[in-house]
């Protein structure tokens, strides 16, 4: 099985990014062959400073290697190093329809924020993620309820490219089809969905729009967690168990069985004890400190070495490139592109 995600870079990643993306990805090098990617092209698409990426770039790869992955059971890289990506963002604009990607929510609310200028790049930004995944031929993508669209696109691309540039004996996908492409799945995790803002539990954790006070990060101090999660919303009454009417004190109780591994159930019967929704906080408070400090420590660490960090990425993109490599090669080869491959 090989899975394929990509993730902005972004230092400021939150516990609903941890729990639903990285603790995947985390997860993902035991299922199979596991490749994530930082996608510092997709992050050109909207207003950036230069400078920033290459330092947002280090401090997501920071986090990911802090939280537990493992170069030696993973391949990780920076999307800019490996050129196949956007060669065959190119290729694959050829069975990408235009009107799908002037459709693509995301292409609306992102453009529609845009001051200065609405890139070509915006528009595009789904071609170069379906390259993303399509270059390696990954069966299973690992990302968020938000990027079902963007998935959507990418099987319908990767279906119509096999559809019009059939190639006799080229690899069978793992979905049954046949062809160059192997038409991916999409993997929503379950967790992700559900961490919500300490402040306004009715809205799901973002770095976007949600309250400084209700997001909780990776990287923040203990202490300031623990605050955090004292001044959390609760709701009315005092029971300690979820209930569609008590969205506060059940996000409190969700993070928390995602944090230990443990189901809710046993959180509640675990709570059985406890005074009141003061408890409650601390205990959260307390179980996400736990899960989050030793991540902030090895980040700091590793952060502080910025050559080691370039050379991570750099040995990750060399492993990339002999995967993308090939299926460029076959896909440049069913196009008519270039010279015939030699045999
Ligand atoms: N668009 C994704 C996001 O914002 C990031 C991304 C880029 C991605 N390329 C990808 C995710 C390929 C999965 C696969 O979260």
């Amino acid at each position: 099985m090989r899975i394929f995600s990509g993730i902005q870079p972004t230092g400021r990643k939150h516990l609903g990014n941890y729990l639903g993306a990285i603790v995947q990805y985390v997860e993902g090098q035991d299922r199979g062959e596991a490749i994530y990617c930082i996608v510092d092209l997709h992050a050109t698409t909207v207003a950036y400073e230069p400078v920033r990426l290459r330092q947002r770039t280090l401090d997501t790869a920071a986090i990911l290697l802090a939280a537990g992955l493992d170069p030696a059971r993973c391949i990780l890289f920076r999307q800019g190093d490996v050129h196949e990506h956007t060669e065959l963002c190119w290729l694959l604009c050829s069975v990408t329809a235009l009107g799908e990607l002037n459709r693509m929510h995301q292409f609306r609310d992102k453009s529609a924020v845009q001051r200065e200028l609405v890139s070509a790049g915006l528009l595009f930004y789904p071609v170069l993620q379906a390259a993303d995944v399509l270059a390696y031929r990954a069966e299973e993508v690992p990302v968020g309820e938000d990027q079902r669209e963007h998935l959507e696109l990418m099987r319908d691309v990767a279906t119509r490219f096999n559809a019009r540039f059939p190639t006799p004996g080229s690899p069978r996908s793992a979905t049954g089809g046949e062809g160059t492409l192997v038409v991916p799945e999409h993997r929503i995790p379950t967790v992700a969905a559900r961490v919500r803002d300490l402040q306004e539990p009715e809205r799901k954790m973002s770095t976007t729009g949600g309250s400084e006070q209700g997001t909780v990060y990776v990287l923040d101090e203990p202490d300031a967690i623990v605050k955090k999660f004292k001044r959390a919303v609760t709701d009315s009454g005092n029971e300690l168990h979820r209930a569609p009417d008590k969205p506060g004190v059940s996000n409190l109780i969700e993070i928390m069985a995602a944090v230990r591994g443990m189901t809710p159930e046993q959180v509640e019967a675990d709570l059985a004890g406890a005074r009141g929704y003061g408890d409650l906080k601390v205990a959260a408070a307390e179980a996400v400190v736990e899960a989050l400090a030793p991540v902030r420590e090895r980040y700091l660490e590793l952060r502080g070495d910025e050559a080691a960090l370039e050379q991570a990425l750099a040995a990750g993109a060399e492993k990339a490139r002999v995967i993308a490599r090939e299926t460029l090669a076959d896909v440049r080869e069913a196009m008519g592109v270039g010279p015939p491959r030699a045999r």
